[in-house]
C-alpha cells in the first residue's frame, strides 16, 4: 500500500452541469449563483469534488461543448467573480474543483476560428481546412466535413457542424491549450476532465476510410501523436500537482493503461470508458439492442482485473451523454430499489466514483412527444436517419429511449412550481414526476436513494478494503446476478446486485457463510437469508462484510 497516495483515489466526483442545476437568477437557465446556493447539498451527499460541464462562453450549440473563449464564463452562467467565489467555497467545504477542457475542438463562433476563415490568416493551420473532404462521418450523424462558403473550402468537424476541430499537430494550437490551462490553474481549479482526448491526435494525411461505418475512427482515436501530446500537457499540469481525468472513445483497458498506467511513463491519471455504457446498445444508445448483464459484468470485471495494482479506475453510471440509468439498466417500476441496486453495483469497485447530478435521486427519462422538443444535435441527426427507415412513431420511441437530453431535463429539487429549479419556466422540459422524484423529499425521507447514496459513500470511505481490495467476481455466467467480493487480509466484502423483476436464487460462493456476514446495505426492509444464498426479490441488492 503506498504510503502518500494521491487525493482522487479518496474522492467522490459529483458533476454538474451548470444549464440544468439550479437557477439562481430566475431567468429559467441553469448558474453559478445557483450552484453557490446548492453546495452544501452536494457536499452533504459525500463529494469530496466537483467537476463542472464547460461553464465557458458558448454560442451552447453542444451546450458548452462548443467553446468561443476559454477564459471567460458564459454569461448566462455568470462571470469570473461568481466563479471564484464558488471555487472559494468549494475550497473550504473540503471539495476540489475540475474544470472541462475541450481541446479536441473550438466553436466555429471562436476568433481563432472566424479568422482562419482568410488563407492567409496566421490562424487558417489551427483547423483543418481543405479543397476536397474526406469520407469521415461525424460521430454525432452525418458527415465530418461542412463547406464554408466564406473560406471557400471545407473544414472538418468530428462532432456538430459548430464544432470545428482543432490541428493539434500545430505546435501553436498546443501553445494556446497550455496558456489556456494555466489559466484556470493558476487561479486554482485543482484538475480537468479532458474531452475527447484520445481523438487529439489525427493521421497527418486524413486518409479515406473504406469501412462501411464510423468513418475515420481508426485515423484518430488513440491516434498517431496522442502520446507526446498528452505529455506536454502533462508538464503544465505536474507545475500545479494538478489531476486529471480523461474521456475516452472507444477506449478499452489496454489502450487506457498505455495513458495511465502508474510509473514514470503516466500521462492522465484515469480515463473514462465507455464499454460498460454499452450493455444494451451498440456503440450508442441509438443502435439499441435488449440489455445484457453479461456484457455489463464484463465490462466492469475487465477493468477491475486489467487495471489492478496497475491504474485506477474511473467509475461511473450515468452522466450528461446518456439517458438515466435507471431507465435503461434499472426499472422506472422500481424506481427505489432498483436505483439502489445500481449504486452498489459501483460504488463498491476499485476506483474513483463519479456521482452525475441527479443520478442520487433516481431522476428516470422524459419522454417528449415530438423531435422539436429535444435540444440536442445528435437527436435530430439520428432522427432524420431513422425516418428514412421507420415512421415517425417508432423513429420517437428510439429517440425517446436514447437521448441524452434525458440526463439535460432541470434538476428536481422540491415539489413546488418548475421542481424548485427556477421561479420561471425553465429552459427545457422539468419532467412531469418531480413531485414524487425530488431532493427534498428524498433528504426527509429515511429509506430513499439519496440516503442511500450517502449511507454508501460513507461506507466507502471507512472501509479500507473498498480502496484496497482485491477484486473478484461469483457466477460471471449468471444472466441475472451481478456479484462480486473485495479482499484485503482479513476483510472481505460481498456485494450481490439482482438486474431483474423475477425472483431468483442468489448462491453464496464457496467460503462465504452468509449467516456469519455482517450486512452493511440492503434495499429490501428485511432480509431473510439461509447460510447458502437467498431468493432474490426483483432488483434486489445486499452488501455484506466478513471479518
Ligand atoms: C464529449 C462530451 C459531449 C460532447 C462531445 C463533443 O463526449 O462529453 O457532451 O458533445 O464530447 O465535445
Ligand atoms: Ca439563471
Amino acid at each position: 500500500m503506498p504510503m502518500l497516495d494521491k487525493w482522487y483515489k479518496d474522492a467522490v466526483i459529483y458533476q454538474i452541469w451548470p444549464r440544468s442545476f439550479a437557477d439562481g437568477n430566475g431567468d429559467g437557465i441553469g448558474d453559478l449563483y445557483g450552484v453557490y446556493q446548492r453546495l452544501d447539498y452536494v457536499r452533504a451527499l459525500g463529494s469530496t469534488a466537483i467537476w463542472f460541464s464547460p461553464l465557458y462562453r458558448s454560442p451552447q450549440a453542444d451546450y458548452g461543448y462548443d467553446i468561443s473563449d476559454y477564459r471567460a464564463i458564459a454569461p448566462e452562467y455568470g462571470d469570473l467573480d461568481i466563479f471564484r467565489k464558488v471555487l472559494d467555497r468549494c475550497h473550504r467545504l473540503g471539495m476540489k474543483v475540475i474544470m472541462d477542457l475541450v481541446i479536441n475542438h473550438t466553436s466555429d463562433r471562436h476568433p481563432w476560428f472566424v479568422a482562419s476563415r482568410d488563407q492567409a490568416s496566421p490562424y487558417r493551420g489551427y483547423y483543418f481546412w481543405r479543397d476536397r473532404p474526406n469520407n469521415w462521418d461525424s460521430m454525432f450523424g452525418g458527415k465530418a466535413w461542412d463547406f464554408d462558403p466564406a473560406a471557400g473550402a471545407y473544414y472538418m468537424h468530428l462532432f456538430t457542424r459548430q464544432q470545428p476541430d482543432l490541428n493539434m499537430d500545430n505546435p501553436k494550437v498546443r501553445a494556446e491549450i497550455e496558456g489556456i490551462m494555466r489559466f484556470w490553474l493558476d487561479m486554482g481549479v485543482d484538475g480537468f476532465r479532458e474531452d475527447v482526448i484520445n481523438c487529439i491526435s489525427k493521421t497527418e494525411s486524413l486518409p479515406d476510410d473504406w469501412r462501411p461505418a464510423a468513418r475515420g475512427m481508426r485515423y484518430y482515436v488513440n491516434g498517431p501523436h496522442l502520446r507526446e501530446y498528452l505529455a506536454q500537457f502533462k508538464k503544465v499540469r505536474d507545475q500545479y500537482d494538478a489531476f486529471a481525468v480523461g474521456e475516452g472513445v472507444l477506449l478499452k483497458p489496454k489502450a487506457a493503461l498505455a495513458m495511465i498506467a502508474e510509473g514514470p511513463g503516466q500521462l492522465l491519471d484515469m480515463m473514462f470508458t465507455f464499454q460498460h455504457m454499452e450493455a444494451d446498445c451498440l456503440f450508442t444508445e441509438y443502435y439499441p439492442h435488449p440489455f445484457s448483464l453479461i456484457k455489463l459484468k464484463k465490462a466492469f470485471s475487465d477493468w477491475q482485473r486489467l487495471l489492478a495494482g496497475r491504474a485506477w479506475n474511473a467509475l461511473y453510471i450515468e452522466n450528461h451523454d446518456h439517458p438515466r440509468v435507471i431507465s435503461r439498466y434499472g426499472s422506472e417500476e422500481y424506481r427505489v430499489v432498483s436505483g439502489k441496486m445500481l449504486a452498489a453495483c459501483y460504488l463498491f469497485l476499485q476506483g474513483t466514483p463519479f456521482i452525475y447530478q441527479g443520478q442520487e435521486i433516481g431522476m428516470t427519462n422524459i419522454r417528449l412527444d415530438s423531435i422539436d422538443e429535444y435540444p440536442d444535435t445528435a437527436a435530430h441527426n439520428h432522427y432524420r436517419s431513422y425516418r428514412r427507415l421507420m415512421p415517425e412513431r417508432t423513429a420517437m420511441r428510439l429517440v425517446q429511449r436514447a437521448s441524452r437530453d434525458s440526463a439535460r431535463t432541470p434538476m428536481q429539487w422540491d415539489a413546488t412550481a418548475n421542481a424548485g429549479f427556477s421561479t420561471v419556466k425553465p429552459w427545457f422540459a422539468v419532467n412531469p414526476d418531480y413531485k414524487a422524484v425530488n431532493a427534498a423529499g428524498a433528504a426527509a425521507d429515511p429509506d430513499s436513494l439519496l440516503n442511500f447514496y450517502r449511507k454508501a459513500i460513507a461506507l466507502r470511505t471507512e472501509l479500507p478494503v473498498v480502496k484496497h481490495g482485491e477484486y473478484r467476481e461469483f457466477g460471471h455466467l449468471n444472466p441475472w446476478i451481478y456479484a462480486y467480493g473485495r479482499v484485503l487480509d482479513g476483510q472481505r466484502l460481498l456485494v450481490v446486485c439482482s438486474f431483474t423483476a423475477r425472483r431468483c436464487f442468489f448462491r453464496a460462493p464457496k467460503g462465504y457463510k452468509l449467516d456469519a456476514g455482517r450486512m452493511l446495505l440492503g434495499n429490501y426492509a428485511d432480509a431473510p437469508l439461509t447460510a447458502d444464498g437467498f431468493a432474490c426479490r426483483p432488483y434486489e441488492t445486499r452488501v455484506y462484510l466478513f471479518e
